[in-house]
């Protein structure tokens, strides 16, 4: 009897496999979206030019297919090359791709926001905007946005370290104006180490994805067992405040439910977003660090292009989500 209660607590404390990616796998923080007219799955990713690679079923195979941004984006950020642009996010309104971007100096609060549109999501389609305006604040690092309606208004989630996880609305989808930012998520522990929001509205919740903990710098010996990157999870009825997690403590204390950790081949799972494939339903998608390539040496270097992407299907037990096979 207890050997069989102890089988159960390990079954749910395992994680399913990933899902299958076959193709151009590499990726890091990636954003993943069906295309309206055909059901083409776009991915676009952290790197030179902001890369589109391709594919007509997330399992792939995946094909490369240019760059968004291929001479970089407009904005001039001090010491950034301004093509190496991150963190892309990308969604449909009306008819009209919206994409949300990231110039910054790594370690620093050297950041800005930009966004681009395109009718079709294709290479060459895209019209660079330039900065959306989020004011300069000791507070918040201006990256790794993530647009989302909540009741008709339009949002962008942002940031990281420092003050982790804010919220401004948007005057126009092009611009901030004069709205005014307030943090939505907070570790008070140690070095603040959150990022990569991603907003998902399931039943009468707002769930708020967040990337905890250290994002790089994988080597054979760092960081220590547990500290690296992984997925957690905290919701709200109204979308704009009052995140708690599963526990009921509050995210702007520490809060954070854990949706994915590292396990397998599987190291520091995060830069997640969630896609509600066609097929498949609600899709929880993610970059992560091959642990065979960490246990070789890995790489010291924050920005290395390593990481490899995978997803797994989301259900939602009792009302909060659960990756499955
Ligand atoms: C990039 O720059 C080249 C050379 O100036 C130009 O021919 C090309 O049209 C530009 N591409 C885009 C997408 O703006
Ligand atoms: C907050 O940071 C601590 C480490 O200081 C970590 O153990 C914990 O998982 C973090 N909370 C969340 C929600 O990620």
């Amino acid at each position: 009897m207890l050997a069989f209660i102890f089988f159960l607590i390990a079954l749910a404390a395992a994680y399913p496999n990933r899902g299958a990616c076959t193709g151009d796998c590499w990726t890091k923080d990636p954003a993943v979206i069906q295309r309206n007219s055909d059901g083409k799955f776009f991915r676009f990713g952290t790197g030179t030019g902001i890369p589109i690679i391709t594919s007509d079923s997330i399992k792939g195979p995946w094909t490369a297919a240019g760059k968004a941004l291929p001479n970089g984006s407009k904005i001039t950020v001090s010491g950034v090359d301004s093509s190496n642009i991150w963190a892309p996010d990308v969604h449909l309104s009306g008819d009209t791709y919206y994409m949300y971007y990231v110039l910054s100096q790594l370690g620093t609060q050297n950041s800005q926001i930009g966004v681009a549109t395109s009718k079709t999501l294709d290479s060459g389609s895209w019209t660079d905007h330039g900065i959306v305006g989020i004011p300069q604040n000791s507070a918040y690092n201006r990256i790794d946005p993530n647009w989302i309606n909540i009741d008709g208004k339009e949002y962008l989630n942002f940031g990281s370290f420092w003050g982790d996880i804010y919220q401004v609305e948007l005057e126009t989808p092009l611009k901030v104006g004069s709205n005014t930012p307030h943090q939505i998520a907070y570790n008070e522990t140690l070095n603040h180490r959150e990022e990569g929001s991603f907003m998902y509205q399931h039943g009468a919740y707002h769930y708020l994805f967040i990337s905890s903990g250290i994002a790089g710098g994988y080597t054979k010996t760092t960081p220590p067992p547990g500290a690296e990157y992984h997925i957690s999870v905290c919701r709200s009825s109204g979308g704009s405040g009052g995140f708690v997690d599963q526990s009921g403590q509050d995210c702007l204390k520490s809060g954070g439910t854990v949706v994915l950790a590292s396990h397998g081949q599987v190291f520091g799972p995060g830069g997640q977003g969630v896609l509600n494939d066609k097929d498949l339903g609600p899709v929880l998608y993610y970059h992560y660090y091959p642990l065979a390539k960490k246990n070789a040496g890995g790489s010291a270097d924050g920005q290395n292009q390593n990481y490899m992407f995978s997803w797994n299907q989301l259900t939602f037990t009792n009302g909060w989500p659960v990756v499955s096979a």
